[in-house]
């Protein structure tokens, strides 16, 4: 299979005064063309800095410190601000959670969608409106004509961030990051928009990038799963793997706060503690104060990923040996 994003040993810092804040620790993961990779993990854990870093787009005082970032066999994390540019939302589209922090609220759909498509291809406004309907079409807008010429207040949350969906697929993209991008709606509406995101991956072979807390909606759309802590990848496998044969005390420790695992009495069975201040990390593994199975060195060396025979990767030093 091809290879379409290979992210190496990836370092991401956010340096406040004196301090640094280890976003983003030595995260290496593939995906190939038309590969749906979800990224789960508890906030803060750093899943938004991954997928932003992804496309140079942290916000200071945050940098990628070290590293890299293959697309299609190029290292775009060290591209210029103008190289970047025709990459960003045009082979990689990014979708937020909010979808107003891509659309203009005074300026109408057809408007947004235009200036898109004419930053990144050389088409007549009469060749950029057919590929607006062509795209409003796909994510089943009803009349879209009459659609165009309406402002972003006019729409449902939900048909909002089809609009959103609309616009990522504009310049025909290989790989589509999306960042919780069902959160805020409810969850029929949450339903819909990923069944919409797997069919469009599916028909036109577009990779994705699913960033979320939320395991139910990563297993039900994903190929693989990333498992996020403390900026670390800490477990990394096809998706019925992590889900029904989870290898990692905290991935063991998600699933079992899943609301469908809650016990007789109804309560979620969330992991005590918290995770590390990212600012002042441990020397040994980062959930090691967490952890159940932790042995003696567990404080004393991060534990690096090794291959299991499920076809997944964990770091832990109790799964050592393999299982
Ligand atoms: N602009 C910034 N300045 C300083 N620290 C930041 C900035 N953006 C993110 N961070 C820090 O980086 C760490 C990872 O944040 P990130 O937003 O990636 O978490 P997340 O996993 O996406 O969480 P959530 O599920 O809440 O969205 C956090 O400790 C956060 O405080
Ligand atoms: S390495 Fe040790 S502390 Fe970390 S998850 Fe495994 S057993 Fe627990
Ligand atoms: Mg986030």
């Amino acid at each position: 299979m091809e290879q379409l994003l290979d992210i190496k040993h990836l370092n991401v810092d956010f340096t406040l005064r004196e301090k640094t804040l280890r976003a983003v620790r030595d995260v290496s993961l593939t995906l190939n063309k038309g590969e749906r990779l979800g990224i789960v993990g508890e906030s803060g854990a750093g899943k938004s800095v991954l997928g932003f870093s992804i496309i140079n787009l942290i916000s200071k005082p945050g940098k990628i410190t070290g590293g890299e970032v293959m697309f299609e066999g190029e290292d775009i994390s060290k591209y210029s601000y103008d190289e970047m540019r025709k990459i960003r939302g045009n082979k990689i589209s990014i979708i937020f959670q909010d979808p107003m922090m891509t659309l203009n609220p005074v300026l109408t759909i057809g408007t947004q969608m235009k200036e898109t498509i004419l930053a990144h291809m050389d088409v007549s406004d009469k060749e950029a409106e057919a590929i607006c309907l062509e795209k409003l079409k796909k994510v089943y807008i009803p009349s879209p004509e009459k659609r165009l010429k309406q402002y972003p207040h006019e729409f449902s949350g939900g048909m909002r961030q089809r609009i959103i969906i609309a616009i990522s697929l504009l310049t025909d993209p290989s790989l589509i990051i999306a960042d919780e991008p069902t959160t805020a709606l409810d969850v029929t509406i949450q339903a819909e928009i990923m069944d919409l995101l797997l069919e469009l991956c599916e028909t036109d072979n577009m990779g994705l990038i699913l960033i979320t807390h939320d395991l139910a909606v990563v297993s039900e759309v994903t190929q693989r799963i990333a498992v996020l802590y403390a900026g670390r990848v800490v477990e990394i496998g096809p998706t019925e793997q992590i889900i029904g044969n989870p290898q990692h005390p905290y991935t063991q420790g998600l699933l079992k706060a899943l609301p469908e695992m809650a016990d007789g009495e109804n309560r979620l069975n969330q992991i005590p503690g918290m995770m590390p201040s990212l600012f002042n990390m441990p020397d040994g593994c980062p959930f090691e104060p967490r952890c159940e199975e932790k042995k003696e060195h567990c404080t004393q060396t991060v534990p690096g990923l090794i291959e299991l025979a499920n076809g997944a990767q964990v770091a832990c030093f109790a799964r050592e040996g393999g299982k």
